[in-house]
C-alpha cells in the first residue's frame, strides 16, 4: 500500500519528532547543505536511468556525496523471474503490491542514506502518478527535512524511445534469453501499461514542487521553483548534456625537457621526443578524420607546441594548466623527499585533498576544471591536450573514479586516450603512438596510513621510485561487444592491460570500461 510509506517508522528523525519538525523548517528555509532527493519521473525508456547515473557521476566528481536508488533493481531482487508486461498492469493488484513494496523499501533506504552522511539521493523510478509523487514529497520533506526536486523526462520521439529500448532495455536481465523482437514487443506493451495511469507533473496542482521537465532529450526545458544551489547546479548540468554520438580524445603534451629531468611543474618546451610525438599526434588525428574536430590546450608551452601541427581549430584554456605544485615546482620527487619529507608524507596520506604550500590540490583542480567538463558535455568531437594531473581529473569524471584512485590513475606520455560515451558509462581505449618517453608516474605507496611517520613515508618512496628508463609502447588491439564490454585484448608488446569495471547486477552498469596500460 503506497500510503503505508507515511505510516512506517522512519530512521534518525523519527526518534525526535518535535526536534525533527523544528529542524525541518530550518533546513528547508535556511540551511545550504540540506540533503536533496532528486526524484525521477517519466515513462519507461525515457532515459531516467541514464540521467540518474550521469548526474550522480557529476555530483560525486564535484565532491557531493550522491547515490542512485533504482527501484527496478529492488524489483529484480524481489521478483527473481520476470514473466511479462502483465506484471506492470496497474490493475494487477498482486504485482502492484510488490512494486509498491519495492518503491517503499528503496525510499526508506534512500532516506536512511541521507540521514547518515549522503548529500544527494536520486530516486530512479517512474513515479508517473500524482499520488506517488505526493507520497515521495511528503515522506521526504515532512517526515525528514530533505529538499525534493523532480526531474521529468518527456519524450514523444518514437525514434529515441526505440533506440533506447534496443540499446539499453534489451540488455536488462528481464530479457535474458528472450528473442530480440519478442523483447521489444513486450517492452512496448510495458510502456502502454504505464501510459494507462501516467500523469505528467502538473504546474497548477503540483506547483509547490520544485521540478524540471526535459522534453525530447534536451530539445526544450521547463524549470519550476528551483530551491538551493544543488538544484541550480543540477539544472545547469541537465541543460548542457546531450546524447549525440561523439568521441573525446585526451592526451598529455609530448615529453618536455623538465619531464626528461624528472622535474615537476614549470613551463618548459618539448624535448626531441616530445616534438616527435607532436608530429605523430597530428598524423594520428589526420588518419582518424574526425568531423568538426576542435583542439583544446592549456596555456603552457608544452601543450601548445604538441598541438601545433594538428589541422583543426585550437583554443587555449587556463583552466587546463597543470596542477600548481607551489614550493615544489621544478623539483624532482626525490628532491621533495629530501627537502620536504613531511610534505611528501602528507601528500601520500591524502593525495586528492593535499594542497602544496603555495599551490593546489587535486580537489582544487577538479573545481577549476568544472567549466571544462561542462563544455566537454556540450561539445561534440574534441581533442584535449593537457597534463598528467589534469588528465587524471578529466578521466576521473568520465570513469567515475573515487578520490582515492583518481590521483594515481596512469596516464602515460605519448598515448592518445579515446573516450566514447555509451549508454550508462564511457568506453576508454588507450592508443600509444610508438614514441619513446620517460615515465612520470609515481605509484601509490603501500603504506599510506595517517599515522605513518615522515621517515616511513620517505622509505616507502625510496623503495618504489620512478622508472626513468624510456619505455617503448606499441599499439594494442581491443575488441568490444556491442554493449561495450571487452571480449579480447591483445598487446603485441606484451604490456599488461587491466580492466576495471563496475560489478553491478545491471548489465547496463557494466558498460564502464576502463582500460589502463601498465607500463611497469
Ligand atoms: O611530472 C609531470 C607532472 O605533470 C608534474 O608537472 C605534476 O606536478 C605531476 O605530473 C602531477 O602528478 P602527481 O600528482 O602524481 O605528482
Amino acid at each position: 500500500d503506497i500510503y503505508a510509506w507515511r505510516k512506517r517508522p522512519s530512521y534518525t528523525y523519527q526518534r525526535h519528532p518535535l526536534l525533527s519538525r523544528r529542524i525541518s523548517q530550518a533546513c528547508r528555509d535556511r540551511l545550504v547543505r540540506t540533503p536533496t532527493v532528486i526524484a525521477m519521473c517519466g515513462l519507461p525508456a525515457r532515459g531516467k536511468t541514464y540521467i540518474s547515473k550521469k548526474l550522480a557521476r557529476y555530483l560525486q566528481w564535484i565532491g557531493i556525496k550522491t547515490k542512485v536508488f533504482n527501484v527496478g533493481e529492488y524489483r529484480r531482487v524481489a521478483v527473481k523471474f520476470y514473466a511479462d508486461k502483465d506484471f506492470f498492469d496497474p490493475d494487477n493488484a498482486e504485482a502492484l503490491a510488490v512494486r509498491n513494496q519495492c518503491a517503499q523499501q528503496a525510499l526508506e533506504d534512500m532516506c536512511s542514506y541521507l540521514s547518515d552522511d549522503g548529500e544527494v539521493a536520486i530516486f530512479d523510478a517512474t513515479n508517473t502518478t500524482r499520488e506517488r509523487r505526493r507520497c515521495i514529497y511528503e515522506y521526504c520533506s515532512q517526515t525528514f527535512c530533505f529538499r525534493v526536486f523532480f526531474v521529468e523526462s518527456i519524450c514523444d520521439s518514437s525514434d529515441i524511445v526505440n533506440l533506447n529500448i534496443r540499446e539499453v532495455k534489451l540488455k536488462s536481465p528481464d530479457y535474458k534469453d528472450v528473442p530480440q523482437e519478442e523483447a521489444v514487443t513486450d517492452f512496448l506493451s510495458r510502456i502502454q501499461q504505464y501510459e494507462k495511469r501516467y500523469e505528467t507533473i502538473d504546474d497548477t496542482t503540483e506547483r509547490n514542487y520544485s521540478f524540471i521537465k526535459i522534453f525530447n532529450c534536451g530539445e526544450r526545458f521547463l524549470v519550476h521553483k528551483i530551491g538551493g544551489h544543488i538544484q541550480s547546479r543540477v539544472v545547469y548540468f541537465l541543460m548542457n548534456i546531450h546524447i549525440l554520438p561523439r568521441t573525446i580524445y585526451l592526451t598529455r603534451h609530448g615529453e618536455s625537457t623538465l619531464n626528461q629531468d624528472l622535474r615537476i611543474g614549470g613551463d618548459s618546451s618539448l624535448s626531441a621526443n616530445g616534438k616527435l610525438y607532436g608530429e605523430a599526434l597530428a598524423q594520428y588525428m589526420e588518419n582518424e578524420s574526425i568531423p568538426d574536430l576542435i583542439v583544446w590546450t592549456s596555456q603552457m608551452q608544452r601543450t601548445i607546441q604538441t598541438a601545433a601541427k594538428i589541422n583543426a581549430p585550437k583554443e587555449q584554456w587556463k583552466a587546463l594548466n597543470e596542477i600548481n605544485a607551489g614550493i615544489c615546482e621544478g623539483l624532482t620527487y626525490m628532491e621533495i623527499a629530501e627537502r620536504f619529507p613531511d610534505e611528501l608524507a602528507a601528500r601520500d596520506q591524502s593525495k586528492f585533498y593535499y594542497r602544496y604550500p603555495g599551490g593546489e590540490s587535486y580537489q582544487d583542480l577538479v573545481a577549476r576544471l568544472e567549466p571544462v567538463i561542462m563544455e566537454l558535455e556540450r561539445a561534440e568531437n574534441v581533442l584535449v591536450v593537457c597534463h598528467q594531473a589534469v588528465a587524471r581529473c578529466i578521466l576521473g569524471y568520465f570513469l567515475n573514479k573515487d578520490a582515492d584512485d583518481l590521483p594515481y590513475t596512469k596516464v602515460p606520455l605519448h598515448t592518445v586516450i579515446k573516450l566514447t560515451p555509451m549508454a550508462y558509462g564511457c568506453l576508454m581505449e588507450c592508443i600509444p603512438l610508438h614514441i619513446n618517453a620517460v615515465n612520470t608516474h609515481r605509484r601509490k605507496p603501500k603504506n599510506c596510513r595517517p599515522d605513518r611517520t615522515a621517515h616511513e613515508a620517505l622509505n616507502d618512496f625510496l623503495v618504489t621510485p620512478l622508472d626513468p628508463k624510456p619505455v617503448l609502447r606499441t599499439k594494442s588491439e581491443i575488441f568490444y561487444n556491442s554493449d561495450g564490454t571487452r571480449i579480447k585484448t591483445t598487446d603485441v608488446d606484451g604490456n599488461r592491460i587491466q580492466r576495471n569495471d563496475s560489478t553491478s547486477t545491471d548489465p547496463g552498469l557494466n558498460n564502464i570500461c576502463s582500460l589502463v596500460h601498465d607500463l611497469q
